[in-house]
C-alpha cells in the first residue's frame, strides 16, 4: 500500500514520537512531554455561555456558510488587540481566522514553498511546524537559538551564503521548545535582513500573552517596513485548544492568496465557534482570564526551576524562560536523550520529556530535551523533577575524575 503514498508523507516518520506520547499518557508516569495548557484553567462556564449567547444572538444565520476570513466583528477585535498587545497596526482586512495557528503555518508554507525551496528554521524549533513544512519538502537551513533568540549573525551568514532562501520561520516569544525570547534589537535586525535578502518572515507567536516576568517587546511585525512579516497567533493557549482557532495577520497582497488557499482547503473555520469567541470577547474580560492563568503558570514555572536548581547535577544546563510553556534542558555532549528516555528515564524515574532530535530539522542534536511546566500541578512537577534529577546524578567515581560524564543508573 505504501508505494501508493506521495513522497511528502514517506519521509514523515512520527513513530518515535507517537511512542513517547503513548508512554507519557500512562498514568503511572509523570509527563512533561505534551505542550498542554492546564485543564483546570479553561474558562468552561464562560465558553458554554458564549456558545449559547452566540446562537441566541445570530439565530438561523449562524448555521449558514460564511466568509473564509471569518466574521468582521471578530477581525476588528483582533485588529485592536494587535495594536494594544503587539504594537502592530493592521486593519480587519489584513486579518484572517484560521483553524489554529497550525493551519496558518500550513497555509504560509503552501503559499511560498515549492519542493526543494530553501527556508530558515530555528534549531531547535516547534516540531509541529516541521511536520507542516516537511510535507512541502523544503531545503532547511538551521540557525541556532541562544538566550536572546535566533542567532542573527548566523542568520546573516546563512542568507548571504544562500540567497535563494525564501522564508524564515521563527517563534520569537517564549520559544517552543527553548522558552527564550528574541530581543528587540534582533527583531529589528531580522526585518532589515529580510528586506536586504528579499525574504518573508513567518512570526509564530502563540505564547506572546503568557508572560510571567520581564517586559513585553513589540512583535517582529511592528518593525516590518515592506509588508514581508506574516504574524500568527492563537486562542489555543489563552482560551482553549479545542476551539481550534488562530489568526493570521498579513499585508493585502499576501492575504488575497492566503484566503484563496484556505477556501480551497476548508471553505471557512466553523462559524459557530468564531461567533462564540466573538461573544466571549464581548461579554467576558479575556485579559483578566489571561492574568489568572499567568499567575498559575508563574507558580508552576517557578516550581520547576526551583526543583531543577535543587535536584539536577551542575553539569546539566537549562533555560529560565520569562513566559510560555517550556524549559529546555541540555545534557553533556555525547548523551542521547532519546535512548536515555526509553531505556532508563521512563522505566526507572517514570518521567517523560520530548527528546531534542525531532525538534531539529537536521535531527542531529541528541543531547537535550524539552520540559513542559503548564499542564501539571506544582507538587507533581517537583516530584517528577526530583525523580529525574536523582537518576541523572553523576556517580561518585565520575565526580572525582575527568572522564566523560555518563548518567548514573542504579
Ligand atoms: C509555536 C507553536 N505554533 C503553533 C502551534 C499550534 O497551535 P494551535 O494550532 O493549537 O493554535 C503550537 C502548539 O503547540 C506552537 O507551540
Amino acid at each position: 500500500m505504501k508505494k501508493l503514498f506521495a513522497n511528502r508523507v514517506l519521509n514523515n516518520d512520527t513513530s518515535d514520537l507517537d511512542e513517547i506520547f503513548k508512554n507519557s499518557a500512562n498514568p503511572e508516569n509523570i509527563s512533561f512531554a505534551g505542550g498542554f495548557p492546564d485543564i483546570q484553567l479553561f474558562p468552561d462556564d464562560d465558553l458554554k455561555q458564549a456558545y449559547r449567547d452566540a446562537i441566541d444572538a445570530d439565530g438561523q444565520a449562524i448555521f449558514q456558510y460564511a466568509s473564509t476570513a471569518g466574521p468582521l466583528a471578530l477581525r476588528q477585535k483582533l485588529a485592536t488587540r494587535m495594536q494594544t498587545h503587539a504594537d502592530v497596526t493592521a486593519s480587519a482586512d489584513e486579518i484572517m481566522l484560521t483553524q489554529g495557528g497550525q493551519q496558518a503555518i500550513d497555509l504560509v508554507a503552501k503559499l511560498l514553498l515549492n519542493r526543494g525551496d530553501s527556508m530558515v528554521v530555528e534549531g531547535p524549533t516547534y516540531m509541529g511546524a516541521l511536520a507542516a513544512f516537511d510535507t512541502y519538502e523544503p531545503t532547511y537551513y538551521e540557525v541556532p537559538v541562544n538566550k536572546n533568540g535566533m542567532d542573527i549573525k548566523v542568520l546573516q551568514q546563512t542568507l548571504q551564503a544562500h540567497p535563494e532562501i525564501k522564508l524564515i520561520y521563527t517563534v520569537p516569544d517564549f520559544h517552543n521548545p527553548t522558552g527564550t525570547t528574541l530581543s528587540a534589537k534582533r527583531r529589528q535586525a531580522m526585518v532589515a535582513l529580510a528586506n536586504q535578502y528579499d525574504v518573508i518572515i513567518l512570526e509564530d507567536s502563540p505564547y506572546r500573552d503568557l508572560r510571567y516576568s520581564g517586559k513585553s517587546i513589540p512583535a517582529i511585525k511592528h518593525y516590518d517596513t515592506e509588508g514581508r512579516v506574516i504574524f500568527i497567533s492563537s486562542f489555543s493557549k489563552i482560551l482553549s485548544p479545542a476551539l481550534r482557532t488562530g489568526w493570521l495577520v498579513a499585508d493585502p497582497q499576501l492575504m488575497t492568496e492566503l484566503i484563496g488557499l484556505k477556501s480551497a482547503i476548508d471553505v471557512q473555520s466553523p462559524n459557530i465557534t468564531l461567533a462564540a469567541i466573538n461573544s466571549y470577547l464581548d461579554h467576558h474580560d479575556i485579559d483578566a482570564h489571561i492574568a489568572t492563568i499567568n499567575q498559575a503558570y508563574r507558580i508552576k514555572r517557578d516550581a520547576m526551576l526551583a526543583a531543577l536548581d535543587k535536584y539536577f547535577p551542575k553539569n546539566i544546563t537549562y533555560t529560565r524562560p520569562n513566559g510560555g510553556f517550556f524549559i529546555w534542558v541540555t545534557l553533556p555532549q555525547g548523551t542521547d536523550a532519546k535512548t536515555l528516555l526509553t531505556d532508563v528515564v521512563l522505566p526507572q524515574a517514570h518521567v517523560a520529556y520530548v527528546p531534542s532530535a525531532c525538534q531539529f530539522a537536521s535531527r542531529q542534536v541528541k543531547n537535550a530535551f524539552r520540559l513542559n511546566f503548564t499542564s501539571l500541578d506544582p507538587e507533581t512537577i517537583t516530584r517528577g523533577i526530583q525523580q529525574l534529577g536523582e537518576l541523572l546524578q553523576p556517580s561518585p567515581v565520575q565526580q572525582t575524575t575527568t572522564a566523560a560524564w555518563v548518567p548514573h543508573f542504579n
